[in-house]
């Protein structure tokens, strides 16, 4: 039995993260608890480790917010080479950092200029990127970018600069290309680890031509094993902290066109999903193309999968979105959007 599954069936497992939920029904906005589209459905309720009733870990905790993760996109320093052609700069560094990922649950993290996920890259096809990586951690890492590009750019073990040693620096030069939703991941041995422990982000290649206007945002689905046993995760997030959506609505406009980059990272489980309420999207598998393969309510990703969900909501009210693994949702992956007009 997993020690996931060990705390879904109520048991008490005392990580080296010092993990210390409360057993209690999962807390929820008032207003969603009034017009009952509360968890009940999904599971309020539950024996398990879920939340006090309205308790939540304080955005300013961690030094960033996943409310403001959402919508932020890094296009860099930005400059004209000779022939017109973008250059886009980025500093990324890496660094260990303790962060409070549920009330009174802190988990040793590495990350990427102190968040998870790591900032969002966001270029246009085409344009040369530079990204100098410093390594502020103690341990080594790298950054690989998902994309086209030469082998000593790729950021792994080995090849061309390979691991990036603590207290070392590397610029990842490259094209844009091609155009769509990506991601970048540290690629150092042990893998799972690496990864898991927060050392990954969004980035993306808009096409040539932008995609119609919209109110974007980049979910980046990933995990948290708190127990460090390798064996599934304990807590199940979007953009960094557990259940952060709950407490705080992703609130847009009735009618507006939204995207979604959504990402797949989670280690530790083979596949992830996302779920939508009262609605149906158009989804664009990668990107990589400008019409969408699917009009459904609910998609699959194993790790490293993305792809781009448009929609709009024709009502206004509260509707939820959670990982169609169900589990899941339980242990953190489950938040509302909030339509208004
Ligand atoms: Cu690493
Ligand atoms: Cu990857």
């Amino acid at each position: 039995m997993s020690s996931r599954r060990r705390f879904l069936a109520g048991g008490a497992v005392a990580g080296s993260a010092g993990l210390a939920l409360s057993v209690g029904r999962l807390a929820v906005p008032a207003s969603a608890e009034q017009t009952g589209t509360h968890a009940g459905a999904h599971g309020g309720g539950v024996a398990g480790p879920t939340f006090r009733l309205g308790s939540m870990v304080d955005p300013n905790t961690n030094g960033f917010d996943p409310s403001k993760v959402l919508r932020d996109f890094d296009y860099g320093t930005v400059s004209r080479l000779p022939g017109g052609r973008t250059l886009r700069e980025w500093e990324i560094a890496s660094s260990d950092k303790e962060l409070e990922i549920a009330p009174g649950v802190r988990y040793p993290a590495w990350t990427f200029n102190g968040r998870i996920p790591g900032p969002t890259l966001r270029c246009t096809e085409g344009d040369l990127l530079r990204v100098k990586f410093t390594n502020s951690s103690a341990h080594p890492h790298t950054m690989h970018f998902h994309g086209l590009h030469p082998a000593d750019m790729d950021g792994v073990p080995g090849i061309g600069r390979g691991v990036i040693e603590p207290g070392e620096s590397f610029t990842y030069e490259f094209d844009a290309s091609p155009f769509g939703l990506h991601l970048y991941h540290c690629h150092v041995s042990p893998l799972a680890e690496h990864i898991a422990r927060g050392l990954y982000g969004t980035f993306i290649v808009d096409p040539p031509r932008p995609r119609p206007p919209a109110d974007e945002m980049v979910m980046v689905m990933h995990g948290f094993n708190t127990t460090f046993d390798g064996e599934g995760n304990q807590l199940y997030a979007v953009n960094g902290i557990p259940f952060h959506y709950m407490h705080h609505p992703v609130r847009v406009k009735r009618n507006e066109l939204v995207r979604i980059y959504l990402v797949n990272v989670l280690e530790y489980d083979p596949i992830n999903s996302f779920h939508i309420h009262g609605n149906f999207f158009d989804y664009y598998p990668t990107g990589t193309r400008l019409e969408p393969s699917e009009f459904t309510d609910t998609i699959v990703q194993a790790q490293g999968q993305r792809g781009i969900c448009e929609l709009r909501f024709p009502y206004p009210g509260q509707y939820m979105f959670h990982a169609h693994k169900t589990e899941f949702a339980e242990l953190g992956w489950m938040g509302f959007f909030e339509v208004g007009e």
